[in-house]
């Protein structure tokens, strides 16, 4: 029986019953904000299964029937793959339903951060002050995103790495485990830092980067212009937003 607690808060589903939506569900119970109703999986045959206490309610096609049927609108998509992530959130979104994030109660992120919405921010993470964090990023276990740094939309920053201040990290960007990029650098969209990597130069867009200091190793793409793409859904209106970028430029003009 669901106590008064429990009863008031709002339902969620969580897109992806694999190890990362396992992280998901631990972390909505740890910030009792959504209570979290069931999973939701693509694979058709973990329907029924019960995973950590709550049951694999249906494939994304059922959405709209358990919405009907259990009255939820909230879900959050748990999936590691950024792809992955970005359209079936854009995907849910488009049927209705409202994309929530899930920060951990040990997490640090400073008042004035401006976070989009289908993030997951794990145990232990730092976010700093000014920091802008897009859609449907992944800020891993004890990850450190430090001042006025920028991570695009459907970025995973993986556990124990480290951006210094200033760094803008593009869409779909992978930050490998305890890799390590120095300050005012860019990482390219779709760009790969490998694990334990130190990152000294900006990393172009679609391409493997590894070891100390990190070198490439793969290139899909030579660096184009990208001067005018960075962060697309920053354009997107975000109370606070407009003042944070601006401020986060006056200070890059003032140096
Ligand atoms: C970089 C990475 C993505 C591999 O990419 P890949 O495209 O499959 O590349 P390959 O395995 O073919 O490796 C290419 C070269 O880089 C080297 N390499 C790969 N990963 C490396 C790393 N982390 N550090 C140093 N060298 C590395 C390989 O030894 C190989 O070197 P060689 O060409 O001299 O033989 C992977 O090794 C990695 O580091 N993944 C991060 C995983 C992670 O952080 N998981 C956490 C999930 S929460």
């Amino acid at each position: 029986m669901q106590n008064d607690k429990t009863r008031s808060k709002q339902t969620c589903v969580i897109l992806g019953c694999g190890g990362h939506g396992r992280v998901v569900l631990d972390i909505l119970r740890g910030a009792a904000i959504y209570e979290a109703v069931g999973f939701v999986d693509s694979n058709p045959e973990m329907i029924g299964r019960r995973i950590d206490g709550i049951e694999v309610l249906g494939t994304p096609n059922d959405l709209p029937a358990l919405r009907d049927r259990l009255g939820v609108g909230h879900a959050i998509v748990a999936i590691g793959d950024n792809g992955v992530r970005r359209a079936l959130s854009d995907e849910i979104e488009s049927i209705g339903f409202e994309l929530i994030n899930a920060i951990h109660p040990s997490a640090n992120v400073a008042r004035n951060v401006t976070l989009g919405r289908n993030i997951v921010i794990s145990a232990g993470a730092l976010v700093c002050a000014h920091c802008q964090i897009g859609d449907s990023v992944i800020l891993n276990t004890g990850c450190i995103v430090d001042h006025e740094t920028l991570v695009g939309t459907a970025t995973h920053i993986c556990p124990g790495s480290r951006l210094a201040g200033r760094v803008a990290v593009e869409s779909g960007a992978f930050i490998g485990i305890g890799a390590t990029i120095i300050q005012s650098l860019r990482i390219g969209y779709e760009a790969v830092v490998g694990a334990g990597a130190v990152v000294i130069d900006d990393v172009a867009p679609m391409s493997t980067v590894v070891g100390v200091p990190a070198r490439e190793v793969k290139s899909i793409q030579k660096t184009a212009e990208l001067n005018g793409w960075l962060v697309p859904e920053m354009s997107r209106p975000i109370s606070g937003r407009a003042e944070v970028m601006e401020s986060i430029i006056a200070a890059s003009d003032s140096q």
